[in-house]
């Protein structure tokens, strides 16, 4: 591997020697963040769809998210928005509708519609990429996400996790059909690579109260923005002393409240710490968005463009793998700039 890297790494202090063969890092147990592909390929791809989600494991995603609502008929679908508007052609399908929020349409309306593509580099086909499956950009329910991403794993060999949430407006059918959906599909335990995510808290409590009833423990994420009251650390309204009581991990909006020492806070209490969204237009966005994960100890981010965050990432690892947290050192502007030196150098060596 690349000694200069690992040198430079060290030098700047987030990546520190665990054993003479090995290195730690400043997430909650030392492995590199992960990469979540935030509604699927949605940079490239129309979101949410199975066409999206094949792509972003194509470029090396290790957790595919998928946005859940319910139909009108109680259907969970995996789509954003509250509304069918923004990412479907529902206005040339179902013109002069009185609404049209997700649950005003019965699952067999929403399979008429197409999802269409959003964002500044998104398109209907992305280049050298054929999708596997049959009708690819329709909105797809949980089940059939559930079904390809089985499907894939056990065809490929791999292990590419699933990162749902339960979107609002939130019910006890959708809580429910979500650990049952994902029961059956093979999912139960805090060892699987499933986390399930939701805004509400309240929510999280259902989750928990009813997967424990049926014998599984799988990981609950908390999502908000980082706030503070009386010293105390929130994420949205909720403290996170109340998350770690219901929750393995917290999902916060990547603004200048994500600091270290919230992170630390929440690594004090065992929770891991996830944010969103990365959207990299640029690689070199990608590196500049790549150092402040490192240097916050991530312990994973979503992404809009899988490919660039993951090589970002990448180009901060040493090629033997590490294990183990360790303390940020204070001179946080040494570290970036030891990080920027290593990103340099990196991409010379590569180039
Ligand atoms: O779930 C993490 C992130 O996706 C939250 O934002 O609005 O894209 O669901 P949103
Ligand atoms: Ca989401």
């Amino acid at each position: 591997m690349r000694i200069a890297a690992i040198a430079a790494a060290l030098a700047a202090g987030f990546m520190m020697p665990a054993t003479a063969d090995s290195y730690t890092l400043n997430t909650l147990d030392g492995s590199p963040p992960i990469v979540i592909a935030h509604r699927g390929a949605s940079g490239y791809l129309p979101e949410h769809t199975l066409g999206g989600y094949e792509l972003a494991i194509q470029l090396g995603a290790e957790y595919i998210e998928p946005d859940l609502l319910l139909t009108s008929d109680g259907h969970l679908v995996a789509i954003h928005d509250t509304t069918l508007t923004r990412t479907t052609n529902v206005l040339e399908v179902f013109p002069g509708r009185e609404s049209y929020a997700v649950n005003a349409f019965s699952l067999e309306e929403i399979k008429q519609l197409t999802v269409v593509p959003f964002g500044p580099q998104a398109s209907t086909e992305y280049p050298g990429f054929t999708p596997s499956t049959a009708d690819p950009y329709k909105v797809p329910t949980f089940q059939e996400v559930l079904s390809f991403l089985t499907g894939y794993n056990a065809a490929n060999g791999t292990e590419i996790g699933i990162y749902p949430e339960a979107k609002n407006p939130n019910s006890t059918l959708m809580n429910t059909q979500i650990i049952d959906q994902l029961r059956g599909a093979g999912y139960n335990s805090a060892a699987d690579k499933v986390f399930v995510q939701s805004f509400n808290f309240a929510a999280l409590l259902e989750l928990d109260e009813y997967q424990r009833g049926l014998g599984s423990d799988m990981n609950l994420v908390m999502l908000g923005g980082v706030g503070i009251t009386d010293g105390q650390y929130r994420v949205g309204t909720t403290f996170l002393s109340q998350i770690a009581e219901v929750a393995q991990g917290v999902g916060v909006s990547n603004n200048a409240n994500l600091t270290r020492d919230f992170v630390e806070a929440a690594h004090g209490l065992g929770l891991l710490v996830h944010a969103y969204t990365l959207r990299p237009l640029t690689a070199e966005q990608s590196d500049e968005q790549m150092l402040r994960m490192f240097e916050l100890g991530l312990d994973g981010f979503f992404t809009d463009y899988t490919d660039r965050s993951l090589a970002s990432r990448n180009a901060l690892l040493p090629d033997d793998g590490s294990i183990a947290p360790i303390p940020l050192p204070a001179a946080g502007w040494l570290l970036l700039t030891g990080l920027g030196g290593l990103l340099i150098a990196r991409r010379r060596r590569t180039a």
